[in-house]
């Protein structure tokens, strides 16, 4: 695939590494001088690559892919702090002919995860134990709670009809760590999501860009997971 990036920092570095890794080749990329209010998103650089990635920041974000939508890019995005514009951005994408998969985390680790918060809090919730989140990440990081900590989130809150506590920590150079706890008086079982490096959300990222390249339509990466594990 010929590959686009809009957004050279850590992940888009990241991105690059696991292209690269797979024989992609990278067409262009765009930093944020380069990219003033999305006019680096020019109907040349959508030519030329066949996925685009987009790892910018929480305000940048839902511009960047209104623009990317317009030209009909096929594009991944891991930018999170913009799920409230979704609707806004999938209408886009409809209009556009294009394809997007998103995600607050392209970890199949933390895919799973969710599964694992799912299943815990139907057996303890119930049982009275009390359910709290602790989210880590580094210093640098702009939203918080994170993605995936507010996923888990809605997650217990469908299951249980009550809030989960959550606390975020910005510190160092934490790549991310999700520790979900169920308390009772008597013990407490905690399921911990703990990422090395960043690694794992580029890898997610790449396979989700090889699965939408030559479709249409708005994904949401668990759906495409989904979808390979079934074999559609
Ligand atoms: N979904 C996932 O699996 C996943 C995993 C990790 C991180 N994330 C999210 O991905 C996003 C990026 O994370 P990161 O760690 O790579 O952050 P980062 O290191 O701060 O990099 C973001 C980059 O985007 C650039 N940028 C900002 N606005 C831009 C624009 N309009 N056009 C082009 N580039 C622009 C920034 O440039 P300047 O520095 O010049 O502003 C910066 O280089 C965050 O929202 C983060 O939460 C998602």
């Amino acid at each position: 695939m010929r590959i686009g990036i809009v957004g050279t920092g850590k992940m888009g570095r990241e991105i690059e590494v696991a292209a690269a890794g797979r024989g992609h080749d990278i067409a262009w990329r765009l930093d944020s001088k380069g990219n003033v209010a999305g006019k680096g998103i020019t109907p040349d650089r959508l030519a030329a690559a066949d996925v685009v990635f987009e790892f910018t920041a929480p305000a940048e974000a839902v511009g960047n892919l209104l623009a990317l939508a317009a030209g009909g890019a096929r594009v991944v995005c891991g930018t999170t702090g913009w799920s409230a514009e979704l609707p806004r951005v999938t209408e886009a994408f409809v209009r556009g002919g294009g394809a997007l998969v998103h995600a607050a985390n392209f970890s199949v680790g933390v895919r799973h995860f969710f599964e694992l918060a799912t299943r815990a809090t139907r057996l303890y919730a119930p049982a009275g134990y009390a359910a709290y989140l602790v989210e880590e990440h580094h210093a640098e990081k702009r939203d918080a709670p994170s993605g995936t900590a507010r996923t888990v989130a809605t997650i217990y809150e469908m299951e249980t009809g009550r809030t989960l506590p959550v606390t975020s920590v910005r510190a160092g150079t934490i790549p991310g760590t999700h520790r979900l706890v169920f308390q009772s008086p008597e013990d407490d079982i905690e399921i911990v999501h703990r990422a090395r490096s960043r690694a794992g959300f580029a890898k997610g990222a790449v396979w989700a860009g090889e699965r939408i390249a030559g479709r249409t339509g708005v994904y949401e990466f668990g759906e495409l997971l989904k979808e390979a594990v079934v074999g559609a």
